[in-house]
């Protein structure tokens, strides 16, 4: 029996990893014009972190990590997302002796979740975090780069919803009316819920039982108990989105798996994805820093789900760059093939060889069943005018040209 890949944990192949790229390539560059670095943090980290950032009664820390004791004893966890990671980076190299620190990442994270589309256990984002900035307008140019970023790599139908969580100052008075109303329609809830009505209430509002839904349908909102501080904040996020044209809806009840969310909260979801529908999430986090042992420091980041963002790509299409495969026939074409291989790939053309040694017509089929948009041949009568046939696997047709302008004659993307 062959061995396969372990459930939930997925090979990205050609084709794919070329749409992966892009989207990479493209979120860098946007995020560097932005002013971001780029940070690389750890896959393992001493559980200890997740479960004082993510929080000890959340779904990740309960029922999705991949904690394990290493052979020291010490208990590690693979991560489950890349905050809190960046979080203690910034701590341990006092990153805060800068004014701010705009840091992006990519890579995978791990979470015991149900597998299905667009769901898996090993997962890739893309991240990034600004930790030192306090300004409302500092959240509402992140999701400005970010929903540009969207359209820049032709995600279609990008929702972006939002809320505020509060801060610690009207959050605590905010769950303490919501326990009341939980306790009250309690009978009505699942198991896990009533478990959680102590300490994680805001679970409730989005849990997924039909019973809890209709259960929590006239549940307080917590928009209604933002105190002054978080209030102006958020309306002030609201309206420089709306001057950078950026429709956003509001969303009460969106309270996100993370205990570490202060005020600004988000998700960005796109129709075609079916339930697994969030593109990028995130909100701000001031008290993260201090909790974890720094100085007290406003924070503001997101992370996409590069797979997600990935089967959107793919259901509009994207054009894989054109493959030409080079068929020498004979010792000598072949010697000079190497000069020309080589200019053709200083210019960007993606070409292979064809080292084989039957006939020429099974040699173009081969061609053919690799994908090629172009085969170039060189035979004797080319070697001896000094060309080569480049022929349009497409079209059928073929062309001879001279050595000098081979190299310009075949497309690069
Ligand atoms: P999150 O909402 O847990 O936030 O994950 C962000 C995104 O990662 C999701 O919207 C989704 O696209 C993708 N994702 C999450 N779980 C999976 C999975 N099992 N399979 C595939 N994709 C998945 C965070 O992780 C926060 N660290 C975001 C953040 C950064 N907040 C502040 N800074």
């Amino acid at each position: 029996m062959s061995i396969t890949a372990v459930r939930g944990f997925n090979d990205i192949l050609p084709g794919d990893t070329e749409v992966w790229r892009r989207i990479e390539d493209i979120a860098f560059k946007i995020f560097s014009a932005y002013g971001f670095s780029e940070i690389k943090v750890p896959i393992v980290e001493k559980t200890e972190l997740f479960l004082r950032s993510i929080g000890e009664t959340t779904d990740i820390v309960e029922k999705e990590m991949y904690t394990f004791t290493d052979r020291h004893g010490d208990s590690l966890t693979l991560r489950p997302e890349g905050t809190a990671p960046v979080v203690r980076a910034y701590i341990e190299h006092k990153l805060y002796a800068n004014p701010v620190s705009k840091l992006y990442y990519s890579g995978p994270m791990f979470r015991y979740e149900r597998p299905q589309k667009g769901r898996y256990r090993q997962f890739y984002q893309i991240g990034a975090e600004i930790l030192g900035d306090l300004s409302p307008r500092s959240d509402a140019e992140a999701l400005t780069m970010l929903m540009r970023l969207f359209e820049e790599i032709d995600v279609r139908g990008a929702e972006l919803q939002m809320n505020s969580l509060g801060d610690a100052l009207c959050r605590p008075v905010y769950k303490q009316r919501l326990k009341d109303y939980l306790s009250g329609v309690k009978e009505k809830l699942c198991e896990n819920c009533r478990r959680r009505i102590e300490a994680n209430p805001l679970r409730a509002l989005d849990c997924k039982n039909p019973g809890c839904m209709e259960a929590t349908k006239s549940a307080p909102s917590i928009l209604e108990s933002l105190c002054g501080a978080c209030k102006t904040h958020f309306d002030k996020v609201r309206e420089c989105l709306e001057l950078s044209g950026i429709e956003a809806s509001i969303n009460p009840r969106m309270v996100r798996g993370l205990d570490y969310y202060t005020k600004t909260t988000f998700e960005i979801t796109s129709a075609g994805l079916g339930s697994q529908n969030a593109i990028a999430a995130g909100g701000r986090y001031d008290g993260l820093v201090e909790e974890l042992g720094g100085p007290a420091t406003p924070c503001f980041g997101f992370a996409i789900g590069i797979e997600r963002v990935a089967l959107l790509i793919k259901e509009n299409g994207m054009e894989r760059r054109p493959l030409t495969v080079f068929i020498a026939l004979g010792d000598e074409a072949e010697r000079k093939g190497v000069a020309l291989l080589k200019a053709w790939r200083d210019r960007g053309v993606r070409i292979i060889e064809d080292f084989s040694e039957g006939s020429l017509k099974s040699r173009m089929k081969k061609a053919d069943r690799m994908g090629a948009r172009y085969a170039v041949i060189l035979g004797d009568d080319e070697l001896k005018s000094g060309t080569v046939a480049i022929k349009d696997m497409k079209s059928a047709s073929q062309e001879k040209v001279s050595w000098e302008i081979a190299p310009d004659r075949i497309a690069i993307g």
